[in-house]
């Protein structure tokens, strides 16, 4: 794309609205697109109950809860724990498991590198090849 082009294409971006785009999907741990810049995707998602264990080998991985209460669990036994409008940075190649606790929903925003893989080279059920845009 010409940097005239691309430009023109953000200058005519609208603007975007979290809440409308949380209600826009109900899945649970599958990320939604709704931005990207300087090679970052921006991501929402809902989750509830216990992901997988995995790493990203390249990517650090930003956590921002928008509503309820996210825990991120490490290896070395500790868990962190995030209230609405808190953010933690996962650094490359750490093991993390994200969760909720109890049956309760969790929205959050995510910040990472438009090619990373959802749960690294951990393959699960509840892996998302492409995360779709909405
Ligand atoms: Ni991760």
């Amino acid at each position: 794309m010409k940097t005239w082009s691309r430009h023109n294409y953000l200058r005519r971006m609208k603007k975007v609205n979290i809440n409308e785009k949380f209600q826009c999907f109900n899945e649970h741990w599958t990320p939604k697109v709704i931005g990207e810049l300087n090679g970052q995707h921006l991501k929402l998602a809902k989750v509830k109950g216990e992901f997988v264990w995995h790493d990203h080998a390249d990517e650090d991985e930003l956590f921002l809860v928008y509503k309820g209460i996210l825990c991120l669990d490490f290896r070395d036994g500790t868990t962190v724990e995030l209230q609405p409008g808190e953010f933690y940075i996962v650094p490359k190649s750490v093991e993390h498991r994200p969760r909720t606790k109890g049956d309760e929903e969790v929205w959050l925003m995510l910040i990472e590198p438009a090619g990373i893989k959802h749960t690294g080279d951990v393959v699960d059920e509840k892996t998302v090849e492409v995360c779709e845009w909405i």
